[in-house]
């Protein structure tokens, strides 16, 4: 297996217009680093040392930033808004008025649509070795979007191994939010086999079926003896070959877990995952009430990553903690509106251990 490093910075240097795109690497006293790039305020690289002692890159990615513009997945390990997943049609009401984004995934608005914050280029702030902030301000009506919104990404490693992303944002007009991370993680090291030795716990009842074009039907499904039941540490390969009408349209997991950490949000993880050829395990931890758990469905080996290797299907997993898809049409689901004048905060974080 491959001792890895992060990309050079040199190769994340480059001219868009007038902003210019950087590589930043953060780093702990425990021999973890996290790279990250202000093109789409994203993770590059996140090496954790491995029950050998040596360092595994958990993150798909490329070493050069010219990689990302090619690649044929748009939100590598980025920054999602402004509205991470599924806007049936692209229409949505704010204060009776309607507004329309523009459909890029079929009839749907997928990750904020054709003008996503995965493509731009951040301001960035870099506060010292293990923490940096991004900073973007989207204008009112860009992409389809109500109000001008202020958004800053921070990202920190501490010294217990956790990456920490925290989120807010402002809005001068009412509007809606739904801001992620799209880390597409293998535990194994990037494109080191699939996931399907991983073994994943997930704290929900239920999960939110989805219809032809992967819209949440309004159903809150209960997990239990289901293929989507990780209340206890499952393998993802065990699951993902279930005779499931859900998996089966998807071609694997691309759903919404109603998440069980309404009383205890930051204080437990959310979900687990452990790969036992690393022995690295990881814990989500959040306060938002949604994430989406995808398998990398259409990662098809045709973009080679960091080490050379293809990224095929299901050679990855991403835990996209969030609101719920489709929330702004569905009554049902948690609110996602933000208040001209209030400030969105939220916060999401990664840790990692070493299980021998
Ligand atoms: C999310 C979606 C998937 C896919 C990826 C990006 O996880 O749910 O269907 O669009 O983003 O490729």
């Amino acid at each position: 297996m491959n001792n890895y490093a992060p990309p050079s910075e040199r190769n994340f240097e480059k001219c868009f217009e007038n902003l210019k795109s950087h590589l930043i690497i953060l780093e702990n006293k425990r021999g973890m680093n996290v790279a990250l790039s202000d093109y789409g305020a994203r993770v590059v690289s996140i090496l954790v040392p491995d029950k050998n002692g040596r360092k595994v890159d958990v993150a798909l990615g490329y070493n050069h930033i010219d990689e990302y513009l090619d690649s044929n997945e748009r939100y590598h390990s980025a920054t999602v808004g402004r509205f991470a997943n599924r806007i049936a049609m692209g229409t949505f009401k704010v204060d009776e008025n309607t507004y329309r984004i523009e459909p890029n995934n079929g009839t749907n608005a997928l990750h904020g649509g054709k003008a996503g914050f995965q493509d731009r280029v951040w301001s960035r702030r870099i506060n010292n070795r293990h923490e940096a902030e991004f900073y973007l301000v989207s204008p009112d009506g860009e992409a389809g979007f109500p109000g001008t919104l202020t958004v800053v990404v921070q990202y920190s490693l501490t010294d217990d191994n956790e990456l920490r992303i925290r989120y807010r944002a402002h809005s001068d007009k009412n509007t809606i939010i739904n801001l992620t991370n799209h880390t597409y993680f293998n535990l194994n090291g990037e494109g080191n086999e699939s996931i399907y030795n991983h073994q994943l716990t997930i704290d929900a009842d239920s999960y939110l079926p989805v219809d032809a074009v992967q819209i949440p039907t309004g159903e809150r499904r209960p997990c239990k003896d289901t293929a989507f039941d990780f209340s206890s540490a499952k393998p993802i390969g065990d699951q993902i070959v279930m005779d499931d009408e859900q998996i089966k349209a998807a071609g694997g997991f691309d759903h919404n877990y109603v998440l069980n950490n309404a009383a205890y949000r930051l204080k437990k993880p959310v979900a687990t995952v452990l790969s036992p050829l690393t022995g690295i395990q990881m814990e989500v931890y959040t306060d938002q009430p949604g994430m989406q758990f995808y398998t990398g469905n259409f990662l098809s080996g045709n973009d080679t990553g960091k080490s050379g290797k293809p990224y095929l299907k299901h050679g990855a997993f991403c835990l996209e903690t969030q609101a719920f898809p489709d929330a702004p049409n569905q009554p049902s689901f948690p609110s996602c509106l933000l208040k001209g004048g209030d400030v969105f905060n939220s916060e999401t974080r990664y840790r990692f251990k070493v299980v021998k």
